[in-house]
Formats: C-alpha cells, structure tokens, sequence
C-alpha cells in the first residue's frame, strides 16, 4: 500500500532562540509547495514550540512536542500537558526518544501511557524505537518487539494505523553518518513483520515507519528508496533550512 510519506525534523534544544525559529518556520513555509504528497513536520525545542505555531498553525506544515507529560493535567512540575498541544493545534508530539530514555529514564509502560493519550485528544504519536548498539537480528527483532508492543499496549487495534514509528537505531544517532541504507530497509522490514504479525495487516497498514539517526541530504536519497521506508526524520542535518529543504525535495 502507499503510505504517504513524512520528513520530520526535531530542534532538540539546539535552536533556542525565538528570532531563528520564527526565521527558520517562515523560511520552510515559503518555500515548500505541497501537492498532498508529504508530511512535513517541525519539533521545535520547547521554548520555541509557541512562536512556531503561530507560524505554521495554517500552512500544510505539521509541528508538534518532542514530548509532553503522562496525564492531562495536575500535579506534574515541569512538565508539558496536551491540553496546551490541544490550544497550540499541534498535530503532533514525539514520543520515548533515545535521549529522553537515557537521560530522564522514561520506560516503555510511561511512553505507552503518553501513547494513548496523545491518540485519545487526536494528536498522533511519532513514537521512537530503536535498538541500543550494533546487535544479530534475532536481538534486535526481540528489542524491538518489547517497544513496539509495549508502546502499543494501551490503545484500540483500530488506532495503531495513527501511529508513526520512527525506526532510530542509539548508535546512528548524533554519529558522522546514518546506519547504511539496506541495514534500514531490513530492520524496517522486521517493524513492518513484527505489525502484521500482531496486530493485522488491517490494523497496521497505514502505520508508517520513518528512519532517524544522522539523516542528511546526502543519505536521504537511499534510505527514501528504500523498501518499507515512510520517510526520515532529520536531526543536525537540518538545521539549515536549504539542507531540511533537500531532503524533503528527495522524499516528493
Ligand atoms: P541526528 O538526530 O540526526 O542529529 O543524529 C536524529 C534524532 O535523534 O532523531
């Protein structure tokens, strides 16, 4: 089946700053001409996610959270609520990113209990997995079949095709270069078997699987190409806007 596919870029905390944001949003919305052929979508850093909204809430572009906390609303100091994703339109928030597990210990039962209640207020979770170093494939299938199907314990069959995977193998990320691009169509592969096999092609068909880790324009093109590939998510590599904007001109 064709899935559409998505180049997604988050900030991290490197782009802090209001004025470069709002720059760098402006900047993407003029030059990209949509045809319903790709999602776009921004992660800006925290700070920033404001002013960026005002600047893409009506244009064809998605944003959205690089994380947010586990419940509506309380008792959470420090912590992101969807109820001000829900106010900011986001369509968005990214979910149990490699450094958010490894710095700020989040499991697979906190991310799978931030997946239903970002797919419960209609916001789609880009939920991240993705083995730690170099393994066989048997241990990767396994690592990656822990996350997966913890990530989707708690929702309906019928919301898992809401779902995006981002495929980020830890040790392709913040490196020179990304995994090989047939390393990716072959982990990418196991994602899409792992699907089928426990939830039904039915239910996971539109579920999209993008790679991140080391994305750039120079090894977009071959990972795009690749078999059940649904797109990128781009990190260093894009932070100059005429960089991200390559690489979503290979993904059309
Ligand atoms: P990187 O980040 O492209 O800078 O390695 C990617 C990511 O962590 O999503």
């Amino acid at each position: 089946m064709q899935r559409k596919p998505i180049v997604g870029i988050s900030m991290k905390t490197y782009k802090n700053h209001n004025s470069e944001m709002i720059k760098y949003a402006k900047e993407l919305k003029d030059s990209i001409k949509f045809n319903n052929d790709i999602e776009v979508i921004v992660f800006p850093s925290m700070g920033t996610l404001y002013p960026v909204s005002q600047v893409l809430k009506n244009s064809n572009i998605g944003y959205g959270a690089q994380n947010m906390g586990p419940v509506k609303n309380g008792a959470y100091t420090g912590e992101l609520s969807i109820e001000s994703l829900i106010d900011l339109k986001a369509g968005y928030v990214e979910l149990g990113h490699a450094e958010r597990r490894k710095l700020f210990n989040e499991t697979n039962d906190m991310i799978s209990n931030k997946v239903k209640l970002a797919l419960d207020n209609n916001i789609k979770p880009v939920v991240c997995i993705g083995e730690p170093k170099i393994l066989n494939d048997s241990k990767i299938k396994e690592y990656l079949k822990k996350q997966i199907q913890s990530a989707l314990s708690k929702i309906k069959k019928s919301q898992i095709n809401k779902v995006i995977f981002a495929y980020e193998p830890v040790w392709a990320i913040g490196g020179d270069n990304s995994a090989n691009f047939k390393y990716v169509a072959k982990v990418h592969n196991f994602i899409r078997n792992i699907l089928i096999d426990f939830y039904g092609e039915k239910y996971t068909e539109s579920t999209r699987i993008i790679y991140g880790g080391s994305v750039s324009s120079n090894n977009a093109k071959d990972i795009l190409n690749s078999p059940n590939v649904d797109g990128v998510f781009v990190g260093r590599f894009g932070h100059d806007v005429n960089q991200f904007l390559q690489i979503i001109n290979l993904a059309k």
